[in-house]
């Protein structure tokens, strides 16, 4: 018995890295499922083969049961027809879990506007869309839904990354917005940040540099180790499960073996004003009331990223 049977699940970016992995699992886990992905590169630009189609073939040769869809998870017409397809294919859709993604890394002062732009829209508008038509759906049949989507640690920032952290970010908002509004309806919304060796991975400083010393591509000697993508999926099979109804609007961590709740942001120091503030004051009331710890959200003093700590 699968923890998700008789279930029908989207996943998008399912061509590569963890979204293939999601998308065998849920099905080796029962689910039924539409692999989504535009098959493009790392950059976002069109690759000549659709590498989803071979993901479908191997859930397929694994006797479950899967159907391809290529399109743009940004495009409000083919997230439409994507989960019309799911809908019309097997009567209803129970999870989406949205994990297809770009990345356009460089300084802020150096980023383009297309950089910007095409990173923002692949991430952010890219777990809209087809949460919107999912919603529709799930409002309508006000029984079960759940959304896992994929943020990033680079929500806490990363130097080189303002058009991925931010985008990343804004997943998290989006969630926390999506469980709110969907959770009358049994609709569950979290954010995952993950991280396995992937073709995304492979193109970092730190791998680049290693395989520069001769050492073999991370994400091709990944299987098996805690860097394997498929160590990510047995949390969202348990979030998209029926067990996962408790979680909602949280932001969850996989990596390798180990899993993690974040905790909640809120405020932990305060300085109170009965009136117009007095710009003497705020500064006479600074540190006795709000520098309780001068460290950023990555846990660097801002002295410490001067001197390249
Ligand atoms: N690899 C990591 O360690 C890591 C860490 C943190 C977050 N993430 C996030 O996890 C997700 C998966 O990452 P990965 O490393 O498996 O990536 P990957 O590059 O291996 O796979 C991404 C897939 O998304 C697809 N895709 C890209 N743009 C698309 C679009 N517009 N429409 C449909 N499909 C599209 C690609 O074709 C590809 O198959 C991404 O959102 C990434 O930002 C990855």
């Amino acid at each position: 018995m699968g923890h998700l049977d008789g279930k029908v699940a989207v996943v998008t970016g399912a061509g590569a890295g963890m979204g293939r992995a999601t998308a065998i699992t849920y099905a080796r886990e029962g689910a039924k499922v539409l692999a989504w992905d535009l098959g493009v590169a790392l950059d976002g630009k069109s690759l000549d083969k659709n590498p989803v189609d071979e993901v479908v073939e191997e859930i397929q040769a694994e006797g479950g049961e899967a159907i391809a869809f290529h399109g743009d998870v940004a495009s409000m017409e083919d997230a439409e027809k994507a989960i019309g397809t799911a809908v019309d294919t097997w009567g209803k859709l129970d999870i989406l879990t949205c994990i297809a993604g770009i990345l356009r890394e460089r300084m802020v002062f150096n980023m383009t506007e297309d950089e910007w732009d095409d990173v923002i829209r692949v991430h952010l508008k890219g777990t809209f869309a087809p949460t919107k038509f999912a919603a529709i759906h799930w409002r309508q049949r006000r029984e079960f839904g759940r959304l896992t989507a994929f943020s990033s640690g680079a929500f806490e920032g990363g130097a080189g990354q303002p058009n991925y952290s931010a985008a990343k970010g804004g997943i998290i908002g989006f969630v926390r917005s999506t469980a709110l509004a969907m959770a009358r309806y049994e609709v569950t919304a979290n954010a995952i940040c993950p991280s396995a060796a992937t073709r995304m991975t492979d193109n970092t400083l730190q791998s680049q540099e290693l395989i520069r010393k001769g050492s073999p591509v991370p994400s091709t000697v990944a299987a098996g180790t805690d860097r394997d993508p498929f160590n990510v999926p047995p949390l969202l099979v348990w979030l998209s499960s029926d067990a996962g109804r408790v979680a909602s609007g949280r932001v969850w961590r996989a990596e390798g073996w180990h899993y993690g709740l974040y905790d909640e942001p809120r405020e932990v120091r305060f300085l109170h004003s009965d009136g117009p503030w007095d710009m003497d004051m705020v500064f006479d009331k600074f540190h006795e009331a709000l520098s309780y710890d001068m460290t950023t959200p990555i846990g660097r003093t801002a002295d410490d990223i001067r001197q390249g700590n």
